[in-house]
């Protein structure tokens, strides 16, 4: 018989509400590289300090305070290592969080969570109301912060690829287009999986610009090429329309306008597959209802249950035809042309 007990709720609410500290601590790790210093085995406070111009005291406290979480170790010698959950702060390496955790402690994704309440209050997107535009317009205007925001969103895919193409098969369509596509890693894991089929990443131009790297690497150049564009006035020609992590990025009436964008470019027969956390009814645990606060504070956008969804493809020309669980927190919602 267990014993266990479980800590009282004032306990756990204590460990949420600190929750702030250690996303910061973990987002500040990652932007000074740490485990990338330290892949190749312990180093002293002081040497890593060097490495990272930083105030090796106060290095020193925000290492105790990490490796009090299970991220990094302090050895005998006052030496700090990887740990197995430290891993995954490394740059390119499989699983690699490194990019997410340093864009969520950015100052443009950090600061609007502190006007929440306001958001709340009033309905206001907390990122417009502190940077005066919206967030994708801020990005193409700050090539660093972008490059970190779509190497975070690639680190995503790495976990969602997979299991969208494992859910789902690709191969009776001839053109893919993949709206929205960054740097083309769902793209390219479909195209993989899909040696008849050819591919568009579309994506805004400074965006776009990023795939053709990643499309060759993967040995993909020849059957798939980037697009720049703006999803709001047009999309390429397709059999299939994949969007992953594009339609919760908007309110309705800019999503009907992708949607009819799609529909209007689509070849007949065309498919369209969102690909998002779709929320389920009533108190079931999902990430996709915290995800959801993230889309209200940064962006416009919100997650949305079947019945939502149906709504907007009927407004747009498509029919929800069935909705595929994968094995990551993303669902494959697929339509036809209505
Ligand atoms: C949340 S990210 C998702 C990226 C990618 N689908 C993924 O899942 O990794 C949203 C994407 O929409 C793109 N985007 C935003 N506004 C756009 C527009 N007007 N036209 C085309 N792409 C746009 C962004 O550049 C970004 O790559």
């Amino acid at each position: 018989m267990s014993d266990s007990v479980s800590p009282p709720p004032e306990v756990v609410m204590t460990q949420l509400i600190f929750g702030k500290w250690v996303a910061m601590a973990i987002s500040v790790a990652a932007k000074l590289h740490l485990a990338d210093h330290l892949a190749n085995g312990p180093l002293s406070v002081a040497e890593l300090a060097t490495r990272t111009e930083t105030h090796a005291p106060s290095l020193f406290r925000l290492l105790r305070a990490l490796a009090s979480v299970g991220i990094f170790a302090e050895d005998a010698a006052g030496n700090f290592a990887q740990t197995p959950l430290s891993q995954v702060l490394r740059s390119n390496v499989p699983g690699s969080m490194r990019a997410v955790a340093d864009y969520c402690g950015a100052d443009w994704s950090w600061r609007p969570w502190g006007q929440l309440l306001e958001t709340v209050k009033t309905g206001q997107t907390a990122f417009d109301a502190v940077f005066g535009e919206q967030v994708f317009e801020y990005l193409s205007k700050h090539p660093h912060e972008s490059e970190v925001f779509n190497e975070g969103m690639t680190s995503f895919s790495m976990q969602e690829s997979p299991a969208v193409v494992a859910a789902v098969d690709f191969s009776a369509f001839g053109t893919i287009v993949d709206v929205g596509g960054g740097h083309g890693h769902l793209l390219g894991t479909i195209l993989m999986k899909t040696p008849t089929a050819r591919g568009i990443v579309y994506d805004l131009p400074h965006v776009v610009a990023g795939a053709p790297a990643h499309l060759a690497a993967v040995g993909l150049a020849d059957r798939c090429r980037a697009e720049g564009g703006n999803f709001f006035e047009t999309v390429p020609a397709g059999d299939a329309y994949v969007m992953k992590h594009i339609i919760h990025d908007w309110p309705d009436d800019k999503s009907i306008t992708i949607l009819r964008n799609c529909r209007r470019a689509a070849n007949p027969g065309a498919k369209l597959f969102l690909v998002e956390m779709v929320i389920p009814p009533g108190n079931a645990p999902s990430p996709g209802k915290l995800l959801d606060l993230e889309m209200l504070v940064i962006a416009s956008g919100k997650e949305r249950t079947e019945a939502e969804y149906a709504a907007l493809f009927a407004a747009a020309g498509w029919r929800l035809t069935r909705i595929v669980p994968t094995q990551s927190p993303t669902s494959v919602i697929e339509a036809e042309l209505a």
